[in-house]
This record gives C-alpha cells, sequence and structure tokens, in this order.
C-alpha cells in the first residue's frame, strides 16, 4: 500500500517540476500545455503548483516572523490579490472550491442512477439562462419556466399569468373555485417548497413544525422581488399587494399587535391546546390530506407512525392568522414564496442539496478511479487521521466509566477507519437501494424546476423509509464518510500539508476532544499575565488584552493546532514522504518544519484581522514548536520570556 502512495506522490513531484521548467518555454507552448492539462487530468497538479506559489507570495520577507508572524505571513496579502484577481480566492474557501471544480469537471462523466440525475438536473440548471430554440429572440423568465414546467402550477397556466391577484380580478373571474391556498401549500410542501409549514421525516417518524423563519421583507424588497410582473398594471398595484402580504407574514409570525389580542381570545374562549396537540381544524386536517395524498405513501406506515408536533402554540397562532386573511392573500403569498425559494441563483447547490445521491455516485469510484484507486485513498485517509483515531478511541473508551458501555470488539476496531467507512457507506450509500429508489423517476427533457422538485419530492419519500444520520455528530461514521470524501477531492488538488492545515485542524477544533477545563484555566491566567507584563501600545502591540472568550478561542486553537502539526510530522515520519514532501517545497524556498504555520495563518489573511491576528499570534508564540522552527532571538516579541499552556495538558500522544 505504502509504496502505491508513493507512486502517487512522485507522479506529483514529476508534473510540479516539469511544468516549473515549462514555465520558462513561450506563451504559445504554456497555452497548448494548458489543454492538454485538462485533458491528461494533469490540471490538479497545476493547481496544486499555484497553491504553493501563492503561499509564497503572500507573505512579506522584509518583515520579520519574529516581530508578528500573522502582519509576516498574511503581508502581501492585497498584492498577491491584484497581481490575480481572477482566480484568486481567500485561502479558506479552497477546499470547497476544489470540491467545485471537480463536480462541474466530472458531472457529465457520472455513470450511477442517482448520478445522473443529479448531472441533468445540473445541466438543466446552468442552461437556464440560455435561449430557446423555438423563441431565439428571448429567454423564457424564472416566472414563465416556473409555469411551464411544474404541473400542478401549469394546469393554471392561463390564470396564473395574471398573478398577483387584486380582489377584484379575484372575483371577477371567480378564483375561489379554480385556486385553493391550501392545496398550492401542500403540493409544494411536499415537493420540498415550504411556505406555510414544515413536515420533515425520519423512518417511519413524521414531524411537523412552524416554518424556521417565515420570511418577510421590508415592503421595497417585496416590490422589487416581483418587478417582472408588474409590467402593463397599474402603478399603485404593486404598494398594495406587498401591503396585504407583508401583513399577512408579519401577523403570522406574530409582531402584530392585533394577533396577539386574537390569540387571546381564541384561548379564553377555546380550550388551550395542550403541548403536542393541535387543534385540527377544517384547513389544517385538508392540509394534511392533500400533502399525503402528494407523497403517496402506503396507509400501513403512515398509520404505524410516530408523529411528532414542535412548537404548537406557534402553529396554532400561524393558522389562526390564516383563518382570519382573505384565501387570496394567502395564495398571493405562497406562490410569492415559491417563486423566491426556487430562483436557484447558484446551480453548484444542487450537489449540496442532494449530496447523499452525490456521495453515492463518487463512492461508487467511477470518476475518481483514473486518479487514484479506493484502497489507495481509504488507506491514505486511515494513515493521515491516525493519531486522530488513537485518541478518540482511548476517549470513547473512557466513557465507560459514565456509563456508556462499548463492546470491546467496538472498541477494537474503531481504529480501523478503513473498514468501518467501508462497512457504512455500503449501507447508506447503498447503491441497489438507491437504484430502486431513485430509478423511474420520470425526469422531464429541459425542464429543471419539473425535474428538481420530482427529485425533491423523491426525496422526501426516501427520508421516511431509511434511518436518521446525522452527518454533523463527531462520533457517526456519516461524519467521516463525508470528511473521507472530502479528503480524496482536497488530496487531488493541493499539496498534503493543506490537508493538515485545513480538515486536519478542523477535526480537531470540532471533535471536542481536547477540551480540558484545567488547562484553559490555567492558560486564561498566564495570557492574562503575558499581556499584563509586555503590552505596550507602541513597541509590542500583539500582547493586546484579551476576552476571556478570545482566550478560550486560543486555547482551542493552539491544542488544536499542535495536534495537527503532530498528525503531519507523524505523516511525515513515513521516510518517503518525507523526502517528498521535502523536495516538493523545497523547490519554493519552503521547509516541512515551517510550512503548516504559514498554511493555516494564510487561512486567516484579511479577515476580522482584529481578531484573527492576536488568536494567531498569541497562539504561536507559546508553541515550543514555533520556537523550534523560527528560532526568534530573545529580544523578540514572538518569543516570550514564559511561555503559556505548556505542561499543563497531558503528555504527547505515543
Ligand atoms: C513588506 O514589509 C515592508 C516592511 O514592513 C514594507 O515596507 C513593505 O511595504 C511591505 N510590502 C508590502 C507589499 O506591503
Ligand atoms: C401510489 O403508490 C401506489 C403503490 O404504493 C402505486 O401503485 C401508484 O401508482 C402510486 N400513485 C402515484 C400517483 O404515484
Ligand atoms: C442494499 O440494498 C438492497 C436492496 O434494498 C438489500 O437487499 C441489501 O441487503 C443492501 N445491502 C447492504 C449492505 O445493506
Amino acid at each position: 500500500m505504502r509504496w502505491k502512495l508513493q507512486l502517487v506522490l512522485f507522479a506529483i513531484i514529476q508534473v510540479v517540476r516539469s511544468q516549473n521548467e515549462e514555465d520558462a518555454g513561450s506563451d504559445a507552448e504554456v497555452e497548448t500545455e494548458v489543454e492538454s492539462e485538462v485533458e491528461s487530468g494533469q490540471f490538479f497538479s497545476h493547481l496544486y503548483k499555484s497553491n504553493l506559489q501563492q503561499l509564497v507570495k503572500m507573505k512579506n520577507d522584509s518583515m520579520d516572523p519574529c516581530d508578528d508572524f500573522y502582519a509576516h505571513a498574511c503581508g502581501n496579502f492585497d498584492q498577491a490579490k491584484e497581481e490575480n484577481p481572477d482566480d484568486f480566492l481567500p485561502p479558506y474557501l479552497y477546499n470547497k472550491q476544489d470540491r467545485m471544480n471537480f463536480f462541474a469537471a466530472e458531472v457529465g462523466n457520472f455513470e450511477t442512477i442517482p448520478g445522473r440525475l443529479i448531472s441533468q438536473l445540473y445541466g438543466e440548471c446552468r442552461k437556464r439562462g440560455e435561449r430557446n430554440v423555438f423563441t431565439p429572440s428571448r429567454v423564457a423568465t424564472h416566472w414563465e419556466r416556473m409555469l411551464a414546467e411544474i404541473p400542478f402550477l401549469a394546469r393554471h397556466r392561463d390564470v396564473l399569468s395574471a398573478w398577483p391577484f387584486l380582489s377584484h380580478q379575484w372575483e371577477r373571474r371567480s378564483l375561489n373555485g379554480q385556486l385553493n391556498w391550501i392545496v398550492l401549500s401542500a403540493q409544494l410542501l411536499a415537493h420540498g417548497v415550504p411556505t406555510l409549514l414544515d413536515i420533515y421525516f425520519a423512518m417511519d417518524t413524521i414531524y411537523v413544525s412552524p416554518m424556521d423563519e417565515l420570511p418577510c421583507p421590508s415592503l421595497a424588497d417585496f416590490q422589487s422581488s416581483l418587478s417582472d410582473v408588474w409590467e402593463g398594471r397599474h402603478h399603485q398595484v404593486p404598494r398594495i399587494i406587498s401591503h396585504e402580504m407583508r401583513v399577512l407574514c408579519r401577523a403570522m409570525r406574530g409582531e402584530l399587535p392585533l394577533v396577539r389580542s386574537l390569540s387571546r381570545h381564541a384561548k379564553a374562549t377555546s380550550s388551550r391546546p395542550s403541548e403536542d396537540q393541535l387543534l385540527l381544524d377544517e384547513n389544517t386536517m385538508d392540509y394534511f390530506q392533500q400533502y399525503f395524498a402528494a407523497l403517496n405513501f402506503t396507509e400501513e406506515r403512515l398509520v404505524g407512525a410516530r408523529k411528532f408536533l414542535l412548537d404548537v402554540e406557534k402553529i396554532t397562532q400561524g393558522w389562526e392568522v390564516l383563518r382570519q386573511t382573505e384565501p387570496r392573500i394567502v395564495y398571493n403569498y405562497v406562490m410569492w414564496q415559491a417563486r423566491e425559494q426556487l430562483r436557484y441563483p447558484d446551480c453548484y447547490r444542487v450537489s449540496e442539496e442532494f449530496e447523499r445521491l452525490l456521495h453515492a455516485e463518487y463512492w461508487q469510484w467511477h470518476v475518481l478511479r483514473p486518479q487514484l484507486s479506493r484502497e489507495v485513498a481509504l488507506a491514505s485517509y486511515q494513515l493521515h487521521t491516525t493519531l486522530f483515531q488513537k485518541l478518540r478511541r482511548s476517549k470513547l473508551s473512557r466513557r465507560d466509566w459514565f456509563g456508556h458501555l462499548w463492546p470491546a470488539s467496538v472498541e477494537k476496531k474503531e481504529l480501523q477507519v478503513a473498514r468501518i467507512l467501508q462497512n457504512h457507506a455500503e449501507n447508506y450509500l447503498n447503491i441497489t437501494e438507491l437504484n430502486e429508489h431513485y430509478g423511474g423517476l420520470g425526469f422531464v427533457k429541459h425542464s429543471f424546476y419539473g425535474n428538481l422538485l420530482i427529485l425533491r419530492r423523491a426525496q422526501l419519500r426516501h427520508s421516511f423509509v431509511s434511518p436518521y444520520v446525522d452527518e454533523e455528530d463527531v462520533n457517526q461514521p456519516a461524519y467521516f464518510l463525508r470528511h473521507f470524501l472530502h479528503f480524496v477531492l482536497l488530496s487531488l488538488h493541493r499539496p498534503t500539508y493543506h490537508y493538515y492545515a485545513t480538515q486536519g485542524l478542523q477535526l480537531w477544533r470540532e471533535s471536542r476532544l481536547l477540551l480540558d477545563t484545567d488547562g484553559h484555566f490555567a492558560a486564561m491566567d498566564c495570557l492574562e499575565m503575558q499581556s499584563l507584563q509586555h503590552y505596550d501600545a507602541k513597541l509590542a502591540p500583539i500582547y493586546r488584552p484579551l476576552g476571556s472568550h478570545e482566550i478560550g478561542e486560543i486555547f482551542q486553537f493552539y491544542r488544536s493546532f499542535q495536534y495537527s502539526l503532530r498528525d503531519y510530522n507523524f505523516w511525515l515520519q513515513g521516510e518517503r514522504f518525507a523526502f517528498a514532501e521535502t523536495f516538493v517545497l523545497q523547490y519554493f524556498g519552503l521547509d516541512p518544519q515551517r510550512v503548516l504555520f504559514y498554511a493555516v495563518a494564510q487561512q486567516l489573511c484579511n479577515r476580522r484581522t482584529e481578531i484573527f491576528a492576536a488568536q494567531l499570534n498569541r497562539g504561536y508564540m507559546n508553541l515550543p514548536e514555533f520556537q523550534e522552527a523560527f528560532k526568534c532571538g530573545a529580544e523578540k516579541a514572538m518569543n516570550p520570556p514564559s511561555r503559556c499552556m505548556i505542561n499543563m495538558c497531558e503528555k504527547p500522544l505515543t
């Protein structure tokens, strides 16, 4: 396994080296080079190189790292940005950008059923702005597309072309019989567009909750969001309709005094609903019926499911307002929300919204195979996180004392990240199951909004039959599966140290494995003392006094950085890695001992400097590892006579 890894690294070095030689060639050569690079997949190594170049460019070597490391590391940030404004990204966004690039480059090559659905949807999303073959003179608007592509809107297309409705329109055309806000809102919700209520699922469980935050912009924003539909209408119309909608949403949010008296009235006359009991009026009954019919669950499952009502009081109050409001106004408001939610300005969102499907595609490895094999990637990830997993295992088993009994077998397996991930993926990203569930959805060609809603509905249906998985929970394999896939994409794009400076560091910070109350209080005292002794607004501004929250952050940062650095050094200890990394870094005038300090610092450049500069400088100056790497003189600000935070926490991992 190690041997294969070495090959991968060696290939990268070769590319970096040959590219540097090419740089000396003519522009024409460079251009053809770029083309063939993209073709051969060496495109990734190009990013690898530019990442290192940017790192070097951003620091200002005329500033001494031992005076103010943050200022030194970020000293040329603005200049580097100016030189390369097009592909310049703040460093902390790299990883996401890499994932986006990879997705956009490969989405056309997806092979699984779920993957191809995403692929089609993304393609259609991108094409929205293009001219239609039949009406080349103009591009269909967002609203026209919605009316054409969403079946339950297309049914009322003629009437809806006059939306939003004033009361005289509504009456003259007797729209009450045709358009129904309950049906509309329930249909939308069943297709993943919540407007008045939210209902979601876990396996055989139904949650009903009020909208997290009912949108309620200002009058001006309401009006401008509808600018495309005012054409040819009386100039008073926008104001009237926006005003009506705003009164409705404010009332539902409980911001109008009127409502409070209303609901008090309701409470006084009817018996107050208990915590988990919803007063089912005709509207809500109708709503649920419409909603569940649209989702078409089997009756058994529906009856047998557990049901949870969240924040009943808020729901009751909102629906009381709906009862008191003209149906026309509610209809206008629901439709307005749908239009806003479906604007979908960023097509990359497709990959985030349907991440499980995307990851199922990635896990099948069709698009990754040309870059590296799954076995190598898993082995590599296991090696990258070895120390982390070791400590995590020991902490988890220590929990036994508090009653969390982990069977010994689980505990042993814990370190087998590769195996755990594999087991989890086979379940969670079970391609057979996903194919069954997402096969035959009946996507329509050239119909982004229609297909988006079809896929959202399928996802809702799926969530009702699959166990709930919390991907944010650092004790769950799902968390590591996602990080593993991010790791793979990252390692295709960036030099290895970058993993430890970003994802690796984050892993430690988020895990809370390093929480240590005694250490925290000791650090607090010591850092305050340090400020008191050394702060000088002119001569030593980096010792400025800190808030207690800041001290907490510094402590957390210090420890996480230290552990991440250890991880990196552990990885380097494989002699072959050290050789490769040293070789690449040397080319750019860097060395493995220092590089992580820069990589981490530069993620914080140009972001709330006042806060991050303190976190970084005070963290680094107290790290023995920093002094070892930068060998600051005794009189330097970054080398305080006595350091905080050392000796306070447990011994290094061995
Ligand atoms: C780099 O630092 C030196 C010394 O502080 C300063 O004079 C110079 O302007 C800096 N360069 C840039 C590009 O900011
Ligand atoms: C609803 O589900 C049943 C089977 O559960 C299926 O036969 C029927 O076609 C579905 N109806 C719709 C409209 O999807
Ligand atoms: C994957 O799903 C299929 C169909 O639902 C099922 O028969 C199979 O046991 C599943 N495999 C795993 C590993 O869960």
